[in-house]
């Protein structure tokens, strides 16, 4: 529990490695002392890791490197002893395949990280896309106290006086290069004004909707995530949770007192109200899945059909990151939704979430829009159902062309991403506006890793004859900064022969976004046939971690995490000899 001292300094877990006559604590505190520390920093003071996923080629946590000196500032002057532990920092612009292949890789480094160590209490630093849901899921799984510094969105792209977003500007000048309405000049032009400054995508993409979701799990202090990363105040929020970790890790306060079901369900309103990322389906299921919270992919769609997008942010809507924390950020926002939230749910820095948003004020209404005047009156999220996606399939309806809304046309099959890539061009290719372009093995297998994929390219004969949208059916994931009619996530995906290994060209394909269902109009039998009939794909990897991936990993609607880690059995304290 928060607010009350539990824990006396010999019960410190760092204390098994530091104290008492042993070989073992001799050889812990000579090789410390060997790094310059000694016994007033190493005895009875909470061991603070901090897991810092700074790296060379992390554009978004650039900062980390002087930040992490900010939350170690903190944990001093709050009576702990900082211990950084760097970590994989999952670029991802720059990681390949996909970071999705690795974030599970990430979560169990988190977690055995602490459990290897000599640690109290850890400090979570990460951002960019998948840090975030990895850092919480290994620190859920460890559960020791733990608190999460979002990394902060950088300031906004600026490209001839016009405001550029993260991703859904890159997008838009891709089409229109494709599409010859601009130049490679401007197209060069625009590369060097879209990313700024240090901090994440600044649009509504998967890093803000995952450290805004972070915030309303409670795993942060209250208005941390919509502070941008080179604002000063972003170093003062670290330092903060510096010290703060250390009250949290005398009052014994951890992930699974903070988390609970209220938690992820104020999360998943969260993220509805910002417009936020499909991505968050992913990931909350997976942290809800590691800490049993009885959750299931249909509580998104409930929470959607309940929630207001007000958020008026890329690529939904008109603004940017930094007009929302000028407008009075995530804080804001949660206290203009409030009768939509358990307000009596619990967060890191002791205080409910209904206190820790009850002075928030709206200071634009543009950006952060009033309740009767929604971007939109339902949530961003639509889960569907339907002989395509038997276990679940998710579309970003705000994103779409509401002419697709209800769309039947015939399928477009590409039976993989190279094939996609190869044809989609092809002047003869048998495509309308009204067509559906269905691509198969995107999966978390078949990708491998579930690649940022599902916003399918539109052929470059229909974009020239002004088409900007269609439906377009994958089981990949899609970049929150990408929009258009895409159905993604489809489950069980094509490669481990889901039914859409099966669609072929020409079925006749049906999207009912108001009856929440996608199908094709093809029978049980013809699809029997079809089936007995499908070879598996040859797998991508015949060892290493893409071969243990593959055993183990679950389908989007479980939140793509490993079987083996989705459980809350306790694991030893690991030994010390001697
Ligand atoms: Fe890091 Fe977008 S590239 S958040």
């Amino acid at each position: 529990m928060a607010g009350k001292k539990k824990i006396k300094p010999d019960q410190l877990r760092s204390q098994r490695w530091y104290k008492g006559v042993s070989l073992s604590a001799f050889t812990h505190r000579s090789r410390s002392k060997q790094m310059g520390y000694g016994p007033e920093e190493f005895h009875d003071k909470p061991a603070i890791a901090i897991i810092n996923t700074w790296s060379d080629i992390n554009q978004c946590h650039s900062h980390f490197k002087v930040r992490v000196e900010e939350v170690k500032r903190g944990i001093w002057q709050g009576g702990g002893f900082p211990i950084e532990l760097p970590a994989m920092s999952l670029s991802e612009p720059f990681v390949k395949p996909s970071t999705m292949l690795y974030r599970n890789m990430l979560a169990m480094e988190a977690e055995e990280l602490l459990r290897s160590h000599p640690i109290d209490g850890v400090v979570l630093m990460g951002g960019c896309d998948k840090t975030t849901p990895a850092l919480l899921m290994g620190a859920a799984s460890m559960d020791i106290p733990a608190i999460f510094v979002p990394a902060g969105p950088m300031l906004r792209g600026n490209y001839r006086n016009q405001f550029l977003g993260s991703g859904t500007d890159s997008w838009r000048f891709w089409d229109e290069l494709r599409a010859g309405t601009i130049d490679e000049e401007e197209w060069y032009e625009a590369e060097s004004g879209i990313a700024r400054s240090p901090g994440h995508c600044m649009t509504m993409g998967t890093a803000s909707t995952m450290t805004s979701a972070a915030e309303a799990l409670g795993m942060t202090l209250p208005g941390a995530a919509s502070i941008p990363a080179a604002d000063s105040n972003h170093a003062r929020m670290a330092s903060a949770t510096g010290r703060r970790i250390v009250d949290m890790v005398w009052e014994d306060y951890r992930p699974s007192d903070i988390i609970k079901r209220e938690n992820l369900e104020n999360a998943i309103t969260t993220v509805m109200a910002l417009g936020g990322s499909t991505n968050a389906a992913i990931h909350l299921l997976a942290i809800g899945h590691r800490l049993d919270l009885g959750v299931g992919l249909e509580m998104f769609d409930t929470l959607s059909r309940k929630t207001p997008v007000l958020a008026d942010i890329q690529p939904s809507g008109r603004f940017l990151m930094e007009d929302f924390y000028y407008s009075g950020g995530l804080r804001a926002l949660l206290n203009r939704i409030r009768d939509l939230l358990h307000t009596e749910a619990s967060t890191a820095n002791g205080k409910t979430l209904g206190e820790n948003i009850e002075s928030a004020e709206v200071y634009n209404d543009d950006v952060i829009r009033t309740r009767d005047n929604p971007m939109s009156d339902e949530g961003g999220l639509v889960v569907l159902k339907g002989n395509i996606c038997p276990d679940g399939a998710v579309i970003k309806h705000t994103a779409a062309d509401p002419k697709f809304y209800n769309h039947t046309g015939p399928a477009v099959v590409f039976e993989s991403h190279p094939d996609l890539l190869a044809r989609i061009d092809d002047p003869d290719l048998d495509v309308t506006a009204d067509s559906v372009i269905v691509m198969k093995n995107a999966g978390p297998v078949g990708g491998p890793g579930m690649p940022e994929w599902g916003m399918l390219p539109i052929p470059k004969k229909l974009l020239k004859a002004g088409v900007r949208d269609m439906v377009r059916i994958s089981d990949a994931r899609m970049s929150g900064t990408s929009y258009g009619t895409c159905v993604l996530h489809v489950a069980p995906e094509s490669f481990v022969g889901g039914n859409l290994a099966l669609i072929e060209t020409g079925d006749m394909i049906t999207l009912d976004i108001f009856g929440r269902t996608l199908n094709m109009e093809v029978s049980d039998e013809e699809l029997a046939k079809r089936r007995d009939a499908w070879t598996p794909p040859k797998p991508h990897y015949p060892r290493g971690y893409g071969w243990m991936y593959a055993q183990h990993i679950q389908q989007a609607d479980k939140g793509c995490d490993f079987d083996y880690l989705q459980s809350t059995d306790p694991i030893a304290e690991p030994e010390l000899h001697h």
